[in-house]
């Protein structure tokens, strides 16, 4: 079992939101990429960003985070006001990224690549709860980060984040490229740290992987959320849903 000091409960319908996303804008040099992005996430949710490629979902979690140069809007955490914060006061308030690269250092073993990211809020996993639900990683701590395969790479990825105190974590396509055994795992991975009371925002390309762990999608276009689907009504949408991501 594992137990977390700030485990927040589940959403009701009266629950404040967890974050809170309004009219979020966010740049690359000239080049204007989102326009606006509106969406909530309730504590305890698990809600995915889908949409198609270029759309602006990674550089929606790298505006939430303050990795991007330049962004305007309001993104409030529990009350806090995050858009003028730098990214390290953003992490400190309990925020965690797992890249899309994930960000596993080749010239570190397993274990210092666990131990790297420093702790910012009590309420941390230990080693051994990590270990619990990732036990490939425990049986790897001396290889090389990089000699992970590509699923255990995310795992550590996952893993490394759990222990630092964040409560709400951004993933960014945790599955890609991962084989069904492995997406699996990862799906009960998530599945057990909703029930532990993480709240997840999850950028996915792979909804039928979604629909198995979320309760509520966003669908991001051009740079703004132009719907959210409830999961118990996403096969009444499905058809709308493929014309949204061109599948
Ligand atoms: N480093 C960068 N410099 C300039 N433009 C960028 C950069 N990264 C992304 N973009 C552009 O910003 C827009 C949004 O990209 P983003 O990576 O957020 O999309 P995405 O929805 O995550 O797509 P994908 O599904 O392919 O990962 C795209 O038009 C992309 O070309
Ligand atoms: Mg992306």
């Amino acid at each position: 079992m594992l137990t977390r000091t700030t485990a927040a409960g589940a959403p009701t319908a009266d629950t404040a939101p967890l974050l809170k996303v309004r009219g979020l804008e966010a740049w690359y040099g000239e080049s204007h990429v989102l326009h606006g992005i509106d969406f909530d996430v309730a504590p305890g949710e698990v809600v995915t960003l889908l949409g198609r490629n270029g759309a602006g979902k990674t550089t929606t979690l790298k505006s939430i985070m303050g990795v991007m140069n330049k962004r305007r809007g309001s993104v409030v955490l529990e009350g806090t006001e995050t858009i003028a914060l730098p990214s390290r006061a953003i992490a400190r308030l309990g925020i965690g990224y797992v890249p899309e690269e994930r960000g596993i250092y080749a010239s570190l073993s397993v274990e210092e690549n666990l131990l790297l990211p420093p702790q910012v809020r009590p309420g941390g996993l230990s080693l051994e709860q990590i270990f619990e639900l990732f036990p490939n990683i425990k049986e790897r701590l001396k290889s090389q980060g990089t000699k992970l395969s590509g699923g255990e790479q995310q795992m550590l990825a996952i893993g490394r984040i759990l222990r630092t105190g964040a409560h709400l974590l951004l993933l960014d396509e945790p599955t890609e490229g991962l084989a069904p055994v492995i997406i699996e795992q990862i799906g009960r991975t998530i599945a057990r740290l909703k029930r532990e009371g993480f709240t997840i925002i999850l950028v996915e390309q792979n909804f039928r992987f979604a629909a198995t762990v979320a309760d509520r999608h966003y669908v991001v276009e051009q740079g703004k959320v132009i719907d959210m689907i409830p999961n118990d009504e996403l096969d009444a949408n499905i058809d709308k849903l493929h014309g949204y991501l061109g599948v």
